[in-house]
């Protein structure tokens, strides 16, 4: 097999191949302003949506969402791999594709073996340490759960102290290298020493399909912070493709019709005691586009089952938004909200087997849902909330793609809000803005009004988080890195915050890239990153098209939004101690504690 191609040839072959020479080649662009449009190829479409921008060297189609560089246009368009695309690309450019070292692919599988086989082992050293650990079976017995369950899910426990597994499997320097590129023991740079990741904590191995052990999750037997720890992405774990639970299911009954996805490991394990074996989780992390097509090989139906906060909706919302375009035929998504301050593991607890189950019949279908984000749950009647229902679900049902469920989808738009779907332009609700992104007009609004209208949309977004909107913004103005200093107090709590600090510190090193050059790095080496990353590149284009933005609003907007996300978490931390401090009764508290809970409440009315 070829090696790797160098990240260095990407960034030269994406300087000397145009996005607008090659994609005219293909599909015949005509100029509109600064951009070049076209009807879009990866959709059916009369007026076009598709917009290439020559400065940007990236390409967007309002329509249906297709962006991305240069070797995202050719891997979509002739649908072939990474590799192959930049193949192409190079000999239509008179170049040819170096490799790094022939060997590098099986260097890199021996590696994943070598891994895989430690991996294996701390599982083992994990349940082992269960036995003797009282403190942890009851902890366990306490959740409800049996012997029996435990051991179907090889739930162990990381003793406390920082090298318990290090003496037990990294003796050797080689162990150790393997244990870091787990990682299950980190490394201490300043000290050159290393440590367990998982001290004092219930350890859930993560399991692949074939029953392998790739990553663990390690859950506190308190109070303390932060609850849940888990591996972090290795050669053998990648988080936006694994779900924890999904071998078990698989190991106790060979078919089933449908899967249940839930938030956390526990709810797994809990739905399983009482009974309930489809049960899966993922890790910390959205249910994405990859999470669902594995799971869509097993069953024909899907039902998120979410927790009954703000947060649960949030992530009903993003599994709907993953879920849309893989909606063909014969597949069904179902959503089921539990009461508030509720997760699947305390109702099951509470209403057993029976009673779970009674809600999961009635899980809402995804129609009803698309519906109801739309505002359109009942029948309309007044022009104008129909007309805002019809702005708010076209871009939805935009996303579905073609088959009798789109056209059903469709009758039953037409049936609710008395309007049909209109194939054309869906840009997302958050996007819904006043100027249509494709129109000439578009390029010569007005420059003053520019900001202001910026300012305005940002607000209005929603839906979107504030990681999400910060990596937006330094796709588009990567300079803005400059601007990012104070990282090191922010915590990566989702999959986006991950990936703003990922990308902070690319952009560090690398601070006078490009778009383009950035997504080809990020395709190379994290596909599935890629794939978010351009997307919510697109987020922000819409603003690039609508005029230039006065570099002081982008600016102060990138602020803004950094210092309020760190000083949610900030006061997330100071609510966590007031908290733990306050369940000591009044007349138990030291007097350290009473001045450490003036000085948090202070802190926090601070932060207000
Ligand atoms: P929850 O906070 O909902 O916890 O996190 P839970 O599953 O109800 O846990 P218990 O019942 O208190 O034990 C749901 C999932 O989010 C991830 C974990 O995967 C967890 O299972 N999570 C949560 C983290 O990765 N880190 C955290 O600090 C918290
Ligand atoms: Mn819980």
């Amino acid at each position: 097999m070829a090696g790797r191609i160098p990240q260095a040839f990407v960034d030269d072959l994406l300087s000397r191949v145009d996005i607008v020479d090659f994609i005219h080649k293909r599909v015949p662009l005509k100029k509109a302003g600064k951009n070049y449009q076209a009807c879009c190829p990866f959709h059916d479409e009369k007026t076009p949506s598709f917009s290439v921008n020559p400065q940007k060297q990236f390409y967007y189609c309002f329509g249906c969402g297709a962006g991305g560089n240069v070797i995202g246009f050719a891997m979509d368009y002739v649908n072939m791999g990474f590799p192959e695309a930049v193949e192409q690309l190079a000999g239509e450019v008179g170049m040819e594709v170096p490799r790094e070292a022939g060997s590098e692919d099986d260097a890199r599988a021996s590696v994943r073996t070598a891994l895989l086989a430690k991996l294996s082992e701390a599982d083992q050293f994990y349940r082992k340490q269960l036995r003797s650990s009282t403190k942890a079976i009851e902890y366990l017995k306490n959740r409800g759960l049996s012997g029996e369950i435990a051991r179907d899910f090889g739930v162990g426990v990381a003793p406390e102290g920082w090298d318990n597994l290090i003496n037990e499997i990294g003796k050797s320097t080689e162990d150790l290298s393997f244990l870091e590129q787990s990682g299950l023991v980190i490394k201490n740079e300043d000290r050159d020493s290393h440590y367990d990741r998982f001290r004092d904590r219930i350890i859930f191995p993560i399991r692949d399909t074939r029953g392998r052990t790739i990553a663990f999750g390690g859950r506190v037997l308190d109070d303390s912070k932060p609850k849940y720890l888990n591996s972090p992405e290795s050669p053998v774990f990648h988080k936006s493709r694994e779900l924890y639970g999904l071998y078990e299911c698989l190991q106790r009954k060979a078919r089933f019709e449908e899967i249940v996805v839930v938030e956390g490991y526990m709810d797994v394990i809990a739905l399983a005691q009482q009974g309930i074996n489809n049960g899966v989780a993922t890790l910390g992390t959205a249910c994405g586009p990859a999470h669902l097509e594995k799971l869509f090989r097993h069953v024909g139906r899907i039902i998120f089952c979410f927790d009954g906060d703000e947060a649960g909706a949030r992530a009903a919302e993003r599994a709907l938004h993953a879920a849309l375009p893989l909606m063909i035929d014969g597949r069904q998504v179902k959503f089921l909200f539990l009461p508030s301050g509720e997760d699947p593991d305390t109702i099951v607890r509470d209403e057993g087997k029976t009673g779970f189950e009674a809600r999961l019949k009635d899980a809402m279908p995804l129609s009803n849902y698309i519906m109801e984000l739309a505002g359109a749950g009942s029948k309309l009647t007044d022009a104008e909330s129909k007309s805002r229902a019809h702005a708010q679900v076209m871009p939805l049902i935009n996303q579905l793609p073609r088959g009798a469920f789109r056209t059903l989808m469709e009758q039953e738009v037409l049936d609710r809000i008395g309007v049909a779907v209109t194939v054309e332009p869906a840009i997302s609700v958050e996007q819904a803005a006043p100027l249509s992104p494709v129109n000439e007009e578009s390029e010569e609004t007005d420059e003053a009004s520019a900001p202001q209208k910026f300012a305005k949309r940002a607000r209005s977004k929603t839906s979107t988080s504030l990681s999400a909107h910060l990596i937006s913004l330094l796709l588009q103005y990567p300079k803005l890195i400059s601007l990012a200093e104070e990282l090191a107090s922010l915590q990566a709590e989702d999959e986006d915050e991950q990936l703003f600090l990922d990308l902070c510190a690319y952009l560090h090193n690398k601070p006078e890239t490009t778009l383009s050059n950035l997504l080809g790095y990020w395709m190379a080496a994290e596909p599935e990153q890629a794939k978010r990353l351009t997307e919510l590149a697109s987020t922000r284009l819409i603003d690039i098209q609508s005029g230039e933005i006065a570099a002081d609003a982008v600016a102060k907007d990138f602020t803004d939004t950094l210092s309020r996300w760190t000083s949610q978490q900030q006061g997330g931390r100071l609510r966590e101690r007031i908290k733990v401090l306050g369940r000591i009764p009044l007349d138990q508290q030291s007097s350290e504690q009473k001045a450490e809970m003036r000085d948090l409440m202070e802190k926090l009315r601070a932060l207000n």
